[in-house]
């Protein structure tokens, strides 16, 4: 059996400025200093905004904080004539490990469709940039179709043409539970991250599957960060208000202790 190291990933949306992110990274530090960041056991990634990207590198890089970096979006375009768009390239010298893609904030206010979605997948991956694929259903979609159908719907298109060595994350954030202080139950996290990985090993294959992290995200604070971190498929949390203050994320991050 493959162990799945935990990934607590912090996405700050549009959020802290580039003076302000210095501040959040070095108090997250101290917070964490003694316990030597737990960066054995758990990864921790920052997700901030790409304004913020090269200075939170700068001082992770400086300082040796042992914290992953990734950005909140990626062109689906290599280079060129893009106004606005930022490379997956661009990503991958400044040390991004990562790259949220298909946000549900993005396919709502961004008209990101699932083939859009899917391309920057394929961006990612050609930059070696691991895609963290953000699926999710809304309180309407639970209602007609149940909490899997959307996710996994999303999920399939997503990972169309994705080898099967190909390195992702998958994001179980139901859109309900975004920003409401409403988390979804461990039950009902489990209960989709279980689907979204049987979607992995479908299409990726078993090994793929099982090495695979399937994160959930959508109200994640410290006080119920454990009961999801104890479910068998949950291998790890987005995190977005929560990730904002620097106790709040420390405490997420030590959700075993
Ligand atoms: O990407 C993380 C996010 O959408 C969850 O946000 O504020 O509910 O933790 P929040």
């Amino acid at each position: 059996v493959v162990s799945r190291k935990p990934l607590i990933a912090g996405n700050w949306k549009m959020n802290l400025d580039h003076l302000q992110s210095v501040a959040l990274v070095q108090k997250l530090h101290w917070a964490l200093k003694d316990a030597k960041h737990e960066s054995d056991t758990v990864e921790v990634a920052l997700f901030p905004p790409f304004t913020d990207l090269r200075t939170v590198q700068t001082l992770v890089d400086a300082d040796k904080i042992p914290f992953a970096l990734g950005a909140q979006d990626i062109s689906a375009h290599d280079s060129g004539a893009y106004t606005g768009e930022i490379s997956g390239a661009f990503l991958a010298k400044l040390d991004c490990s990562y790259v949220i893609i298909g946000h549900s904030e993005r396919r709502e206010h961004h008209n990101e469709t699932d083939e859009v979605v899917a391309s920057k997948v394929q961006a990612a991956l050609r930059h070696g940039v691991v895609p963290v694929i953000c699926v999710g259903e809304t309180a309407e979609d639970l209602e007609k179709f149940g909490a899997s159908a959307v996710p996994v719907g999303q999920l399939k298109i997503a990972l169309e043409n994705v080898p099967a060595t190909g390195d992702i994350v998958v994001a179980y954030e139901p859109v309900w539970a975004i920003g409401s202080g409403q988390a979804a139950t461990p039950e009902q996290a489990q209960d989709v991250c279980a689907t979204l990985r049987s979607v992995v090993a479908e299409t990726l294959g078993a090994d793929a599957a099982e090495r695979t992290r399937v994160l959930y995200g959508g109200s994640v604070k410290s006080n119920n960060i454990a009961s999801f971190m104890r479910e068998p498929d949950v291998d790890g949390a987005l995190v977005g208000g929560g990730s904002l203050v620097a106790d709040e994320f420390a405490a997420i991050i030590r959700f075993q202790k």
